[in-house]
């Protein structure tokens, strides 16, 4: 079944102008992408200009099995020029952006609905009604606090329905627009607070992570229909920060002890650029899918003043490809696998795998191999993201069930058993290096997990 994200993806590639008012996904739309169902397909309204573009780019109207006109499939999308009830005009006048589509709004899905009547349409509604009357005090609540941050001429976007951070929380329709990309504005943390026994500019990057952690925070209320107390959640992100510096600094001292100040070090799947603001005396590259994430991290490269740049990079096109087993001409599903050369173009002296999902961990690692990266470093994450990338990697050999089975455990972090799992599959991946000719040069265990250093 497809996802909303490989649905927007390929309607991406379709020639749809972006003007408002030329098109509107509508029906299951507005609600899957709240999370609210799972989209079967995509049905999208669109203007007779956006037909004509349509056919004009070769895109065949067929009638519709109802018989009451046309609509132009492409692949599970299909476009509509009239629509069942309601006046394109009614349809093409009630929309909002979110995340950078044109939705219908729910107001006007409900009204669609209970103008279709079935039964279908009745649980809909039902879904619709709760899901309104739950989440409009805590929106509003929510969007004044999140407003707060936004200072002059900042961007917002909506990073809703993004794998990582998980930020998919279905009480959030209003405030979709609101998520901060760029929150400069950080709040104020008393003098001294932080040791500066960390690592790097610890100070300035807990500036930059606690209204990231407050903005989790939040929305995690929101997601569990409480009004957010932003007294309360000020505090636990401080704690939660105060976490992170002492997870990263474990592991970059790890680092430190094999790599000279000023060298190259790639990261893929980089995230919001952590470790350049804990070691700026290093070159970081990070690489990464996500383009908020890519501009936070390139914006804290500014406030540290150093050479550390972000580079927007996808190692798999279809990230749900990643979770199945995966067979023949694997490689070629991985985007550019054969001309990675961004790792080579940096000429990077070590690659830092720290809790790069799954396969991308796998993916990167083998790529590193290949391409004679002296210092390798990893720190496991979740094992079950791209699990079929990991799986034609380290552990070709194993049947994939038999190999599922440890990831499973392994995602019980806290128990022994859990432990253990993680242990094995780091194993695998060190089995993995030394055949190519790699030393183990540490390994060890922080607050955030165990790492390893792999050395040519
Ligand atoms: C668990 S986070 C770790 C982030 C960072 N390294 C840290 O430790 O804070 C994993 C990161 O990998 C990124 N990622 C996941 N899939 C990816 C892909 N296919 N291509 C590039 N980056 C990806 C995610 O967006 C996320 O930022």
């Amino acid at each position: 079944m497809p996802t909303m994200s490989s649905l927007l993806t390929a309607f991406d590639k379709l020639p749809i102008p972006d003007k408002k008012g030329s098109y509107a996904i509508f029906a299951s739309g507005p609600m899957a992408v709240r999370g609210l169902r799972e989209p079967n397909d995509l049905d999208v309204l669109v203007s007779m200009e956006t037909w004509d573009g349509l056919v004009k780019a070769g895109f065949k109207p067929i009638p519709k099995p109802e018989g009451n006109g046309f609509k132009i499939h492409a692949g599970d999308i299909d476009f509509f020029n009239t629509w069942v009830h309601l006046t394109p005009e009614e349809v093409l006048s009630d929309i909002e952006k979110i995340d950078g589509h044109w939705y219908g709004t729910l107001a006007s899905v409900r009204k669609w609905k209970q103008l279709m009547g079935r039964d279908k349409d009745k649980t809909d509604i039902e879904i619709i009604d709760k899901y309104l009357a739950q989440g409009k005090k805590a929106r509003i609540a929510v969007q004044n606090y999140i407003q707060s941050f936004l200072v002059e001429g900042e961007e917002v976007t909506n990073t809703f329905d993004k794998c990582w951070p998980p930020l998919n929380f279905h009480g959030a329709a209003e405030i979709t627009k609101t998520v901060v990309t760029n929150p400069t504005k950080s709040t104020k943390i008393p003098e001294g607070h932080f040791k500066k026994d960390v690592v790097g500019d610890s100070e300035k990057y807990l500036q930059s992570i606690i209204p990231l952690y407050e903005k989790d925070i939040t929305q995690d209320a929101i997601n569990k229909g409480k009004t957010p107390d932003p007294e309360k959640i000020h505090a636990s992100a401080v704690k939660q920060a105060e976490k992170a510096v002492h997870g990263h600094k474990g592991f970059l001292e790890a680092l430190k002890q094999h790599i000279k100040p000023g060298s190259k070090i790639i990261a893929p799947g980089s995230g919001f650029g952590h470790e350049q603001m804990l070691a700026p005396d290093y070159k970081w590259h990070g690489m990464e899918y996500q383009e908020d994430l890519l501009n936070m991290a390139n914006q804290r490269n500014k406030m540290v003043d150093h050479h550390s740049k972000n580079y927007k990079w996808s190692f798999l096109d279809d990230p749900e490809e990643g979770m199945k087993e995966m067979g023949e001409g694997w490689e070629k599903k991985i985007k550019g696998w054969d001309d990675i050369k961004d790792f080579e173009g940096h000429h990077p002296e070590a690659i830092y795998l720290k809790h790069a999902c799954g396969g991308l961990t796998d993916a990167s690692m083998k790529k590193a191999v290949e391409q004679k990266i002296p210092t390798i470093f990893i720190a496991s994450c979740c094992a079950n993201r791209y699990i079929g990338v990991s799986h034609k990697i380290i552990a070709p050999d194993m049947p994939f069930k038999e190999y599922e089975k440890i990831v499973s455990r392994s995602g019980n972090k806290t128990s022994e058993d859990g432990k253990k799992a993680v242990e094995e599959i780091n194993d695998m991946r060190k089995k993995y290096l030394k055949e190519h000719g790699y030393k183990i040069a540490s390994s060890g265990n922080t607050v955030h997990g165990p790492y390893f250093v792999a050395k040519l």
